[in-house]
């Protein structure tokens, strides 16, 4: 069997992903009454390294895939780039190369997506995205593990997204032709998702729509979406800022989606940019449970890798 990288959601089955899921939902049930650092039933990762290498800022990627490999018996080395020799120019395949022969998995948050290509490529052992300028796949898993335990059937959901068509919002998009939800996506044309990724997805039978306003977007909608408007990286922050205004989640923009809408938000907000606080701190909003099933799906996702499920 060839080594399974975690790179992006297109390229990984649709029962693969399921059975993520699945698992995710199970082994956080079970863990329920434990506290955070017990080891799972079984230590499914036992006597496995896993190495962590962050070119960029993180607080959910950093601790939950540390926490989740302990959970799982096994242990995590996280190191910043700027702190290895990558940061002073060694290759990234000499890096692949050499970690592979230390560690029986790698996560790497990176600026260039291209560069994860290039270590999982030279890699011997599975490589995950922990994000990249392109996609954040291991974020959606357990933004649809969240929905799932909050009662929604995915197949049957509309999901909204508004602000910019970035990183994240692409993952999304691979993932309604994985899970069959209904995307639709609300950006000023300027910041609208990549058109290659939104005809895959619809060749792919996608039910993903793109439409210049918030509103559109998120008319009638079970699951409202928003992130930061700046991502790590951009470099036209006033730029986005202007013309993003329009685009935030408020109490008027959430009165346009069903009453029973739920909102979502990958975290770092900044309130009273993208999202107003009435709505990311009010009763609709499923940001924590989100941000905490962060470390229940990637345990999956770092099964699945190691071919343990
Ligand atoms: N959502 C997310 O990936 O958060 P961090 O940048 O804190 O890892
Ligand atoms: N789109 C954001 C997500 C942060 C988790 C960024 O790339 O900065």
């Amino acid at each position: 069997m060839s080594k399974r990288d975690f790179l992006d959601l297109i390229d990984i089955p649709a029962a693969d992903l399921r059975a993520i899921l699945d698992d995710a939902l199970a082994t956080k049930r079970a863990r329920a009454d434990k506290p955070k650092g017990a080891v799972d039933e079984g230590a499914p990762l036992a006597d496995h390294m896993l190495a962590m290498i962050f070119e960029k800022a993180s607080t959910r990627t950093r601790f939950s895939f540390e926490v989740g490999m302990h959970q799982l018996g096994g242990s995590a080395i996280v190191a910043r780039a700027g702190e290895m020799q990558l940061g002073r120019g060694e290759t990234v395949e000499d890096t692949a190369l050499v970690l592979s022969r230390y560690v029986d998995a790698i996560m790497i948050r990176a600026n260039d997506h291209a560069d994860v290509e290039a270590l999982a490529a030279a890699a011997s052992v599975p490589v995950i995205n922990g994000l990249t300028d392109r996609s954040h796949p291991c974020q959606i898993l357990a933004d649809l593990m969240t929905l799932e335990e909050h009662g929604f059937d995915l197949a049957n959901s509309h999901l909204a997204w508004v602000g910019d068509g970035n990183n994240v919002c692409t993952s999304f998009i691979q993932a309604a032709t994985k899970f069959g939800f209904k995307l639709t996506i609300g950006t000023p044309a300027r910041y609208a998702p990549d058109e290659e990724d939104v005809e895959a997805a619809q060749d792919l039978q996608a039910r993903v729509h793109l439409y210049d306003t918030a509103e559109e977007a998120v008319a009638g909608a079970d699951v409202v979406i928003a992130d930061t408007f700046v991502s790590m990286g951009d470099a036209d922050a006033d730029e986005r800022l202007d013309l993003l205004e329009d685009y935030a989640v408020t109490t008027d923009l959430m009165e346009l989606a069903k009453p029973t809408a739920r909102f979502l938000h990958c975290l770092p907000a900044h309130r009273g940019e993208e999202v107003d606080a009435e709505v990311i701190d009010g009763p609709q909003s499923l940001v924590f449970d989100e941000a905490e099933n962060r470390v229940h799906a990637q345990k999956a996702i770092l099964k699945w890798c190691l071919n343990k499920l």
